[in-house]
C-alpha cells in the first residue's frame, strides 16, 4: 500500500518542513487538499500554495481538488507542480473535457466519488484515467469516522478495472488509520491518504511503517 499524507493536518506556517518531513517518513506522495469554501463548507490553499512547496521534495504530489470548477484551474494546478490531479465527478465540469485538459498537461488524471455517488458513475472514464479516489468520509475536513460501508464500493470498481484498466490506481481517503487501513486494502485500494493519523502522530515514521505493515 502507498501512504499519501493529506497535508490538510499539518501546520501551514511551516508547511514546506511538514512535507520535508513526511518525505524523511517514508511517505509516498503529498496529499494536497483543496478546498474553494463552494463545492465544499471549507477553505484551504490554492495553486500559489502548491507551487511555493512543491521545491520540498521529489514525492508526488497529489492533487485533490474538491472545487465546483476544476477544469478552470488545471493550468495552475499543473503549472504548480501537480503530479496527478483529481477531480470529483460532482463538480460542475465536463469530465471528459477536464480529464483530457489535465493529460494535455502531461500528468495523471482521475475521478474523486463522494460517498453518496455509485460506483457505476466512474466506469464509463475506467479506461481514460490514471486513478479512481473513494471518499470514506463526506468531504470538507480532516478527522471524520472512516466509513467502512464504503468497501463494496471499491470492490467494485477494483474490479472493473481489472477488466477494462489493471494499471489503474484505486485510492482511499479519509479515516484512515491502524483500525481501517487493512480493509481498505482488502478491497482493493492502492493508495492511501492518511491525514490524523499521521500528523497527529508523535512519530510520523512510525505511523507510516505500521499502516504499510497492516497490508501484507
Ligand atoms: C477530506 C480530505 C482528506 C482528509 C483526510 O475532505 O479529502 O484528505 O484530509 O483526513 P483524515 O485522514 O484525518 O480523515
Ligand atoms: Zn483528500
Amino acid at each position: 500500500m502507498l501512504i499519501a499524507p493529506s497535508l490538510l493536518s499539518c501546520d501551514f506556517s511551516v508547511m514546506g518542513q511538514e512535507i520535508e518531513i513526511m518525505d524523511r517518513s517514508g511517505a509516498d506522495y503529498m496529499h494536497l487538499d483543496v478546498m474553494d469554501g463552494h463545492f465544499v463548507p471549507n477553505i484551504t490553499f490554492g495553486a500559489p500554495v502548491i507551487k511555493r512547496v512543491r521545491k520540498y521534495t521529489d514525492k508526488p504530489f497529489d492533487v485533490h481538488l474538491m472545487i465546483s470548477e476544476p477544469l478552470k484551474y488545471i493550468d495552475d494546478f499543473a503549472d504548480a507542480g501537480a503530479d496527478i490531479i483529481t477531480f470529483h465527478i460532482e463538480s460542475d465540469s465536463d469530465p471528459w473535457e477536464t480529464i483530457n485538459k489535465i493529460k494535455s498537461k502531461g500528468i495523471k488524471a482521475g475521478l474523486v466519488v463522494k460517498p453518496k455517488t455509485p460506483a457505476k458513475e466512474v466506469f464509463p472514464y475506467l479506461k481514460d484515467i490514471d486513478m479512481v479516489l473513494v471518499m470514506t468520509v463526506e468531504p470538507g475536513f480532516g478527522g471524520q469516522s472512516f466509513m467502512a460501508d464504503m468497501m463494496p464500493k471499491l470492490a467494485e470498481i477494483r474490479k472493473e478495472a481489472e477488466r477494462i484498466n489493471p494499471n489503474l490506481l484505486l485510492e482511499v481517503d479519509g479515516g484512515i488509520g491502524t483500525d481501517t487501513i487493512r480493509q481498505a486494502y482488502e478491497a482493493g485500494a492502492d493508495v492511501a491518504v492518511a491525514g490524523t493519523a499521521v500528523f497527529k502522530s508523535e512519530f510520523p515514521k512510525k505511523a507510516i511503517s505500521e499502516l504499510k505493515g497492516l497490508c501484507k
